[in-house]
């Protein structure tokens, strides 16, 4: 079993790891070898968008994964996830990685067909409509931020449709992407949809979390 970084921050402005964020941890692990192979002899370019406390960009540093020579970016809408993973990854001594954080939304600031693994625990949880983006980093209340790490509007899926939508366009031809879904964003449905659209979609994890399934899944081109 891989070790899990150590992590500690505000959990009234950052997303808590979870059971989510640790079954994506595992899908991940149970993937190395495919990943090794896939990017052997590479420098891959690693995103994780809504990256939170940090805890999946730092498991994927510290473990060399997808390999030695990895570039990292985490990316998040909340300031203070973006600090808290600079925090996460200095406490698990992975400042030697070449990693940077960007605040942006999902994809928007990320070069064409450069992503070669990319990683999204999103906000799944279905729900009237996804929060609005506070105008500054000290909001009213300290939970508005954390608004944002759960509420996906209809079915859940509003922002994690947003990104299937890109995956052309960011995804290397090698790429691959990782991406937690809920039972109610109804994902076999995503994936074969997914499967339409002329992509390979596997599942790659599934757990009972409570009353909630969570499940990852792994999309790449045929
Ligand atoms: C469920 S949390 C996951 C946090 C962390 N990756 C983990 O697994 O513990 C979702 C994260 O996505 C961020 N987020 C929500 N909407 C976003 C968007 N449009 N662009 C980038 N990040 C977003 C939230 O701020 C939050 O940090």
């Amino acid at each position: 079993m891989l070790a899990t970084p150590y992590v500690t921050c505000d959990y009234s402005k950052v997303y808590e790891p979870s059971e989510d964020s640790f079954l994506l941890l595992d899908a991940l692990e149970a993937d190395v070898s495919w990943l090794n192979n896939r990017f052997d002899g590479t420098a891959p370019l690693t995103v994780e968008i809504g990256s939170g406390s940090g805890i999946v960009s730092t498991f994927l540093m510290q473990n060399n994964i997808p390999n030695m020579n990895g570039i990292y970016l985490a990316t998040d809408l909340n300031p203070w996830a973006l600090e808290a993973t600079l925090d996460t990854c200095s406490r698990n001594d992975c400042k030697t990685k070449r990693f940077d954080v960007l605040q942006t939304d999902l994809t928007s600031a990320i070069r064409k067909n450069e992503v070669d693994l990319l990683v999204f625990n999103p906000p799944y949880v279905p729900a009237e409509s996804v929060p609005y983006v506070p105008v500054s980093k000290d909001a009213v209340h300290d939970d508005e931020w954390l608004f944002l790490a759960l509420d996906g509007g209809d079915d859940g899926m509003v922002v994690t449709r947003r990104l299937l939508d890109t995956l052309d366009l960011i995804l290397s031809e090698n790429g691959v992407a990782y991406i937690l879904f809920c039972a109610r964003n109804n994902p076999e449905t995503v994936s074969s949809h997914m499967k339409l659209r002329g992509w390979n979609s596997k599942l790659v994890e599934h757990r009972k979390a409570g009353w909630e399934v969570l499940s990852v899944y792994k999309f790449f081109r045929k």
